[in-house]
């Protein structure tokens, strides 16, 4: 796709931003700061979910200033784009062991849970001391499965958004805020 001089990329695919990027930074840090007294002392290890989650963890890891380790799994979710089927496959699991280690993982957005269970139950089988999660984006309307949130950046409407690593079709992570795009971007 090409732009004008006076269309931006964003201009033309964006409709509403719902979280702006100041916003964004303000809560980050403060969730950083949390974390920081939460875990002082305690070496936490965080961890997050390629490759969404990877632009939240980079600022996050910024905002936290106390010893932590970070780590990483990936997963593939099979089904429609948009609609998280719950079925979940591993594709990079974690380099390190968990055991006895308090675990933090960091999740961009939480829909309806399901990615999130199974990956909490993998990593309960692996018997960390303690096993947390917080999230910056929360869409309660849509929870299938039970899941406490130790923290909880914004709820979000029922509503398909993209931006701060949020992608839709490997697409728009690049934008800076938490934005719906315009419908005719959008073909289910
Ligand atoms: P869940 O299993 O329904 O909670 O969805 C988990 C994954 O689906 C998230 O980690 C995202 O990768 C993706 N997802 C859910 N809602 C959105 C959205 O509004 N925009 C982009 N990706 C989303």
């Amino acid at each position: 796709m090409a732009f004008s001089h006076a269309q931006t990329f964003a201009d033309a695919v964006v409709s509403d931003i719902l979280i702006p990027a100041d916003e964004i930074q303000r809560k980050v840090v403060e969730i950083g700061r949390r974390i920081s007294r939460d875990y002082d002392g305690l070496n936490p290890l965080l961890v997050s979910i390629l490759k969404g989650s990877s632009f939240l963890m980079a600022d996050l890891l910024r905002a936290i200033d106390i010893p932590i380790e970070v780590d990483f799994i990936a997963i593939t979710n099979y089904g429609p784009a948009t609609r998280s089927s719950g079925v979940v496959r591993l594709i990079k699991d974690l380099d390190r062991s968990i055991e006895n280690r308090h675990v933090l993982l960091i999740e961009d957005i939480i829909d309806t849970g399901l990615t999130l269970n199974y990956v909490l139950k993998l990593l309960r089988g692996r018997h960390p001391r303690a096993l947390d999660v917080g999230t910056l984006l929360n869409k309660p309307a849509r929870r299938l499965a039970n899941i406490s949130l130790r923290y909880n950046g914004f709820d979000l409407p029922d509503r398909f958004v993209v931006g701060y690593g949020l992608d839709f079709q490997g697409r728009y992570r690049n934008l800076p805020y938490v934005c719906v795009l315009k419908p005719s971007v959008v073909s289910f």
